[in-house]
């Protein structure tokens, strides 16, 4: 071990550390000097076999170069840290002014929104929401509401029956008005809205097998005719807009009397008479009528003393009114390039 060859150990090292390309590249090397079996602690091992003399000078030489050694590695190490920050920094590029991405927000449904606008105008008057059963009782959907089992107006619903006897998907929302009633147990006034699926058999154009309604029922004393009609508009301008117009039509329901269906004016032509409306410039948008004295006893209410105003409406044609859409199967397809028009508008409550 002599003098002049540690000398050139500097040069050396110097070299190998410039040559380290990466941080792990510079630990090999500096394992491969300063670690446990590096060359300088294996030459610091060696003094021992050395003279006095000898192992004073080159453990003074040594000492030198350790020290050199462990500089030279601690700043190299900090200058290639620094490099690498800078280097990150370089490569990722934020453009502060790129607009964000918009998350994928869901949309509510055109019926869910018509339905939720229905809602928000009535209870704005004071309505409560009900909820009945969509597998229903026989007795609930018909019997209570005066269609007994030989009644011709049975024929006009076509129904699921199931397996278990005497129950029924249901046709219509109409039974939660004895369910009710039923529930209030006589107490006034009864104001609520049911909306709600119904169930029937059939599927054309225009018809579906499961589709929406909304039920209204009114009992107190005093309820006449003149309520329900002030009703029926209030909800027609709230929903159509104000310069909707109205009639009222009588009909026949077996659970009111006097019934009545209310017509607005057809969108398309705006009353002139076109093909939609069959040139009348009235469309239908809904079935109503005073209770009958039979269905409000089955309620449990006194027809001598009480009386009320139901009235059933389609959801789905109202939907297509209000978001001007023209055939009824696109609201059941679940095409997302369709849904997908209807953006929230804000405007309006529910909406
Ligand atoms: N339930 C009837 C139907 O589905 C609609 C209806 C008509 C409901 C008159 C009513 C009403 O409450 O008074 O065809």
């Amino acid at each position: 071990m002599d003098a002049q060859r540690l000398d050139s150990w500097k040069d050396e090292m110097t070299r190998e550390v410039m040559k380290a390309e990466s941080l792990t590249e510079l630990q090999t090397v500096r394992h491969q000097w300063l670690g446990r079996k590096g060359k300088i602690t294996n030459a610091m091992k060696g003094l021992s076999s050395l003279s006095i003399e000898d192992r004073r000078t080159v453990g003074q030489q040594l000492n030198g170069i350790r020290e050199y050694a462990l500089d030279l590695f601690a700043q190299r190490e900090q200058e290639m840290e620094l490099q690498e920050e800078t280097r990150q920094l370089q490569e990722e590029v934020y453009d502060m002014t790129l607009p964000g991405l918009w998350p994928d927000v869901g949309l509510l449904h055109p019926i869910t929104r018509t339905r939720r606008l229905i809602e928000d105008v009535f209870l704005r008057m004071g309505f409560s929401l009900e909820y009945g059963p969509e597998v229903e009782d026989e007795w609930y959907n018909f019997e209570a509401l005066n269609i007994p089992a030989d009644h011709p107006a049975r024929d006009m619903q076509d129904s699921f029956f199931i397996d278990l006897p005497g129950m029924v998907l249901r046709t219509h929302t109409s039974p939660v008005q004895i369910r009710a009633m039923k529930k209030y147990d006589g107490a006034l006034p009864v104001r609520i809205l049911a909306p709600g699926r119904a169930f029937r058999r059939d599927d054309d154009a225009t018809h579906v097998p499961m589709f929406f309604q909304v039920e209204a029922l009114v009992i107190d004393r005093g309820i006449s005719l003149a309520d329900l009609k002030g009703t029926l508009n209030i909800m027609a301008h709230e929903l159509l807009g104000d310069g909707i117009k109205t009639r009222f039509r009588p009909s026949y329901f077996p659970f009111t009397e006097p019934s009545m269906e209310m017509d607005v004016t057809c969108a398309s032509c705006r009353g002139a008479g076109c093909r939609v409306c069959k040139e009348t410039g009235w469309v239908e948008i809904l079935g109503s009528g005073m209770v009958h004295p039979q269905v409000l006893k089955n309620g449990g209410y006194d027809p001598l003393t009480v009386s009320g105003f139901a009235f059933g409406l389609g959801i789905e044609r109202l939907t297509m009114r209000i978001f001007g859409i023209d055939d009824l199967r696109l609201l059941y397809q679940n095409d997302m390039e369709f849904l997908s028009q209807f953006q929230p508008y804000t405007g309006r409550p529910g909406l």
